[in-house]
């Protein structure tokens, strides 16, 4: 098995060839003048099994994907799989408005034109995958994000809506605590509204985890509503940080005790790796 690594993914792609102790070889991306991306992989062949790590965001990450998906199947890989630790997209996966796209199906027909199976980490709705025609594994961070956090003196787990609540008990599980959920209702991209908690949150030490955070006004919302609340100290585990807009500064500064996300998304906060998910998956 190789590992190619593209430029959203490298230090993650790098562990996992570790773990593996497979080739690694890192696609050589730059840009052209006018912005365009160029990749290269540097190799004479590639008759092996070709793994690819890299992003469907940003744009650029997505281009670069099926630049290097052609360059590895022109080397001649056996087969390709591409792990998209985090799938760009995917929130797009109907059309809520007539004359909308949808997008995440976009995104999969066209990645599916190079590869034999599909590897995403948390992907915003799973059933996105089934536009694979081709083998496609969803691998959950709530098991690294609990042994992140065992032993570090958390009293319950959060999700901070509803729709995650099933992550929260996953991983409150997994670290023996008691898991909820709070309520939510977004007022505007940025904006949300969590609802006063119904459960005793006084003197406690809070996890909330997500599958994403973006701008982290729901984040920074959630534990402000906790820490009046009288919770102890809140933490918060995300799968994927994308932190747009200087959102790690706006949550760094926030009631927050700690911020913490898995490196789907590589970054100063992302110390909670899914090398050894994706590793397993791939021994199978
Ligand atoms: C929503 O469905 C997601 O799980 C996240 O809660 C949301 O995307 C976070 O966005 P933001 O950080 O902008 O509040």
């Amino acid at each position: 098995m190789i590992i190619v690594g593209g430029s959203s993914s490298r230090d993650l792609a790098k562990e996992l060839a570790g773990i593996l102790d497979c080739t690694y070889i890192q696609a050589a991306s730059t840009k052209f003048p006018d912005g365009e991306c160029y990749t290269r992989i540097d190799a004479e062949a590639l008759d092996d099994d070709v793994v690819i790590v890299q992003n469907t965001y940003p744009n650029d990450s997505l281009i670069e994907m099926f630049l290097i998906q052609d360059a590895v199947r022109r080397l001649g890989a056996r087969s390709v799989t591409l792990v998209i630790p985090y799938f760009g997209y995917a929130r797009q996966d109907r059309v809520f408005k007539p004359g909308e796209p949808e997008s995440a199906k976009v995104m999969c027909q066209h990645l599916a034109l190079v590869c034999d199976r599909v590897i995403t980490i948390d992907i915003h709705k799973e059933a996105v995958l089934d536009y694979f025609p081709c083998r496609h594994t969803d691998l959950k961070a709530a098991a690294v994000i609990a042994d992140y956090f065992k032993g570090k003196g958390i009293d319950l787990v959060l999700s901070p809506d509803i729709g995650a609540a099933g992550r929260a008990k996953d991983v409150g599980d997994r670290m023996g605590v008691p898991s909820d959920h709070l309520n939510k209702t977004r007022l505007s991209g940025t904006e949300v509204r969590i609802a006063p908690a119904t459960f005793d949150v006084a003197g406690k030490n809070v996890l909330i985890v997500d599958d994403m955070i973006s701008t982290g006004g729901t984040i920074v919302t959630a534990a402000s509503a906790l820490r009046d609340a009288g919770a102890a100290s809140v933490a918060v585990a995300c799968t994927h940080g994308v932190f747009v807009n200087n959102a790690i500064e706006r949550l760094t500064g926030s009631a927050l005790s700690a911020v913490l996300c898995c490196n789907t998304l590589e970054n100063e906060v992302s110390h909670i790796s899914v090398a050894g998910l994706i590793a397993d998956a791939l021994r199978e």
